[in-house]
């Protein structure tokens, strides 16, 4: 047994040589965000009043998914930081994702343990337990006690449960709330139409500067896995790998979270197969995963009939060649026998359209509005953007669970 034992296992991955490097949440160095320059050099310009002791400007992000919002947001409030601190300035910033700490509360918690030294202020930030008030409470007294800049980044800022949080950021300074710590939010979100449910007040306050970041093209998503292709060991990646990534991550929209996923995928599959190089058909198979596992995060937690007014809408698309989407009626028609297969009872028509248009919101269909004439007046078609295979495998492997 002792002699066989040395050959169960490999001792060294065949076949990356740095994995994190691919990795989501792995923040490239300077020199690897590609293609960027202007995006990075407006947000800094946004924000560089702090340097000066003066308050940085609220900002706003806008972009699809996978443009490098989180990350160019994330290094620009780092070089801030450090460069204030080279001017003697001290500066911080606070991370929170909406989407974990979707209320009020859990948001300024996370804001205000963040920037905490409890050995250095004695204000405890227990995790939970206090109200909301005296979380803002503790919150302006750290600040005013530790630093003399923070910038609050707010990642899927359209996750929030409401305004409320940014109401009271945007205006800590001008409400008197901090005396000596300025403040300055940046909201980032990939739902463009976000801005149109805030609040006025709000708006005017956190929409001092509004970027949007734009879609990659094909070459900038090769270039970006071109600077992370060290994470393969030399020699592995076929040289029509990366192009081809690149290629099937523009497809939709140039997306660089996808592009990398696909790049890891690829690898993962080379290694289960035990290949010793990355070849063209496992950057296809990756592809597939990385799309299905895209859906599964965006329907995650979405009602039962959330999920069969897209599954009407995958069967409509699998089983008819039009392009340019189904009417309503069409749809609830299918939702509708879904519903008598599933044993449940169905929704209102107009229920289903709000639902259809929660969808919508999530940028996984697709709706547009037609004119019949006179005869039929206005309508509305839907198309789904996700593609159909994908939707249905995803909704049937969620039912068996
Ligand atoms: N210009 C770039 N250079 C290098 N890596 C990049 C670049 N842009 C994005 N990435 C990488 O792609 C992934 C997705 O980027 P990021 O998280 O910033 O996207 P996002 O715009 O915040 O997307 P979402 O709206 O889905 O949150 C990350 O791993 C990031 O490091
Ligand atoms: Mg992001």
């Amino acid at each position: 047994m002792s002699d066989t034992g040395d050959n169960l296992f490999t001792r060294e991955d065949p076949i990356f040589a740095n994995k994190e490097l691919l990795e989501i949440s792995h923040l490239p160095g300077e020199g690897r965000i590609v293609g960027r320059d202007d995006e990075i050099s407006n947000l800094a310009n946004a924000v560089n009043p702090a340097i000066f002791g003066q308050s940085p400007s609220n900002v706003l992000i806008y972009g699809k998914t996978g443009t490098g919002k989180s990350l160019c947001a994330k290094y620009v409030s780092q070089r801030l930081v450090d460069t204030a601190g080279e001017e003697g300035v001290n500066a911080t910033f606070a991370y929170v994702d909406c989407a974990q700490d979707t209320t009020e509360t859990q948001a300024v918690q996370t804001i205000a343990d963040s920037v905490n030294d409890d050995a250095d202020t004695g204000i405890k930030v227990p995790d939970k337990g206090l109200s909301t008030s005296t979380y803002y409470k503790r919150l302006w007294r750290i600040l005013d006690a530790r630093y003399d800049v923070v910038l609050i980044l707010l990642d899927e800022i359209d996750k929030l449960d409401d305004d409320d949080i940014l109401m009271q950021l945007s205006r800590a300074g001008e409400a008197g709330k901090i005396a000596d710590c300025k403040l300055g939010v940046i909201g980032i979100s990939n739902k463009i139409q976000y801005k149109e449910r805030m609040d006025e007040r709000v708006k005017s306050s956190l929409c001092e500067r509004e970027f949007v970041f734009p879609p990659y093209d094909a070459n900038q998503l090769r270039d970006i896995m071109d600077a992370r292709s060290d994470a393969f060991r030399d020699g592995v990646l076929d040289p029509s790998t990366i192009p081809r990534a690149a290629a099937l991550a523009a497809r939709e929209h140039g997306d660089a979270r996808k592009a990398i996923d696909i790049l890891r995928y690829a690898g993962e599959i080379a290694q289960s197969n035990g290949a010793s190089t990355v070849r063209e058909n496992f950057v296809t198979q990756a592809r597939e995963r990385a799309e299905t596992d895209r859906f599964r995060e965006l329907i995650r937690g979405s009602t039962p009939h959330s999920r069969y007014v897209l599954q009407a809408l995958a069967v409509l698309s699998l089983s008819n060649e039009r392009k340019d989407g189904f009417r309503t009626s069409r749809v609830y028609e299918i939702y509708e026998s879904i519903c008598r297969q599933e044993g449940s009872d169905s929704l209102s028509l107009r229920r289903v359209r709000d639902l259809l248009k929660e969808h919508a919101f999530l940028d996984i269909i697709e709706q547009s509005k037609h004119s019949g004439g006179s005869a039929e007046g206005s309508y509305t078609k839907h198309q789904l953007l996700e593609d159909p295979a994908v939707v249905k495998d995803v909704l049937t492997e969620n039912t068996d669970s």
